[in-house]
């Protein structure tokens, strides 16, 4: 695909998909493009309000789905509530976290690494950075599935009523917890969203609702897979795990270029125009193929290897421009603390069965990593 051109038509999306490093990074950045098009053009949603008003109201509240000034102003208290929990603070706990699962595990057995150990830590982590009950881990993490299954290809209307009745469940959870912070505030994120202000600016009740769900989904279902992923590439390609921090940090860069859990995100056209010789409508849908930039020879040498120590970050896989992943740094926190402890707990520990991709769209990740370590 990426020799064939910056762009070429994918019929069975129906849109013009963008494979190269290049054009991924720059488009990303082009405020020619958003997340959005509603702000500028009359979009007919009646219908699906009335059929899942949760649903609605969540996408238009979330950050994930605005476009400036809204997202401005919002990203801006968001950023602010998360820099204040400074996120390198989390080391210790995550790796206390991370060798209490290991603890569990019967390693006599072969064991099933990502509902053992790459599920389980990044809800507990959101929980505890959010502040909500970790008992509550898998309650969230089904609303979650079900919110994110309308993500998926082929969705239907039954997938959006689920999705919408994990909605209203999820808020009215939020909602009490939020009251119970209101009331009683403590050193989370949570009660720092509540009380964030800048220039006078707040974040309404909707808003808090709509980020602290976005927060916990977007916060465990991408990293699940990046932990997972990139066990599967470390073992495959028999890489020897290191134990400096450096080395750790450089490996958890390879293992999210190499097989990002996040392979695509889409952006509407805003304004008629012409990108690299292809004309565009304003409200043309574009894909930009983020797994395959960072494959693109051009950017990176010999590509298709996983090479651990070609150093640096430079992929596309959180994203870039005004979307950029607000929760970048914890998520590499968490990779690179789940990499160094497993391997270094189990220094043998050798891929069971082949590993299958689940047959997913959204989020590109494993069915099961089996791995024994005898
Ligand atoms: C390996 C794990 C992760 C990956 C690969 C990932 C990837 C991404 C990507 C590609 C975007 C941009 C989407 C776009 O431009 O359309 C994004 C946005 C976002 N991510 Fe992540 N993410 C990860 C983990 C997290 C975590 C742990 C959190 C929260 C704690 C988080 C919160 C968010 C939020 C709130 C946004 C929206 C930002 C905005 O629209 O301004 N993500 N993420």
């Amino acid at each position: 695909m990426r020799s064939m051109g910056s762009c070429f038509f994918w019929e069975e999306y129906g849109y013009y998909c963008f494979p190269r490093f290049k054009e991924v990074n720059k488009l990303l950045r082009d405020r020619r493009f958003g997340r959005q098009i509603n702000h500028l053009v009359d979009v007919d949603n009646a219908e699906k309000e009335e059929r899942c008003p949760a649903l609605v109201r969540f996408d238009q509240n979330s950050l994930l789905e605005m476009e400036p000034p809204t997202h401005t102003r919002l990203r801006r208290l968001v950023s602010r509530a998360f820099v204040s929990r400074q996120v390198e603070t989390q080391r210790e706990e995550i790796t206390t976290l991370a060798n209490t699962l290991i603890d569990k595990i019967d390693t006599n057995q072969p064991f099933d690494l990502l509902s053992s150990y790459a599920e389980v830590i990044p809800v507990i982590v959101i929980c505890k950075l959010l502040g909500v009950p970790t008992e509550m881990a898998d309650q969230l993490l089904d609303w979650s599935h079900k919110m994110v299954a309308i993500y998926e290809h082929g969705n239907n209307k039954e997938v959006e009523r689920i999705a919408n009745e994990a909605t209203l469940s999820f808020e009215a959870f939020i909602e009490s917890e939020i009251e119970n912070k209101k009331r009683k505030p403590s050193n989370d994120l949570l009660s720092a969203l509540i009380k964030v202000e800048e220039e006078g600016e707040r974040l309404n009740i909707e808003e808090l609702i709509a980020t602290s769900i976005l927060l916990l989904n977007a916060g465990h279902e991408a990293t699940v897979h990046g932990i997972g992923n990139g066990v599967k590439a470390i073992l495959e390609n028999s890489i020897d795990v290191t134990s400096t921090e450096e080395g750790a940090r450089a490996l958890t860069e390879e293992c999210l270029r190499f097989d990002p859990p996040l392979h695509m995100f889409t952006r509407f056209v805003l304004e008629d125009l012409e990108y690299q010789g292809q004309a565009f409508k304003q409200g043309d849908v574009i894909g930009l193929l983020l797994g395959s930039a960072n494959r693109d020879e051009e950017k990176f040498s010999d590509a298709h290897l996983f090479n651990p120590t070609r150093g640096g970050i430079g992929h596309t896989s959180f994203g870039a421009g005004i979307h950029f992943c607000v929760g970048a740094p914890l998520a590499r926190l968490e990779i690179e603390i789940a990499l160094s402890v497993l391997f270094e707990r189990l220094p043998k520990v050798r891929i069971g069965s082949e590993p299958v991709y689940a047959d997913r769209y959204h989020f590109h990740g494993l069915e099961a990593l089996v791995l024994h370590s005898r």
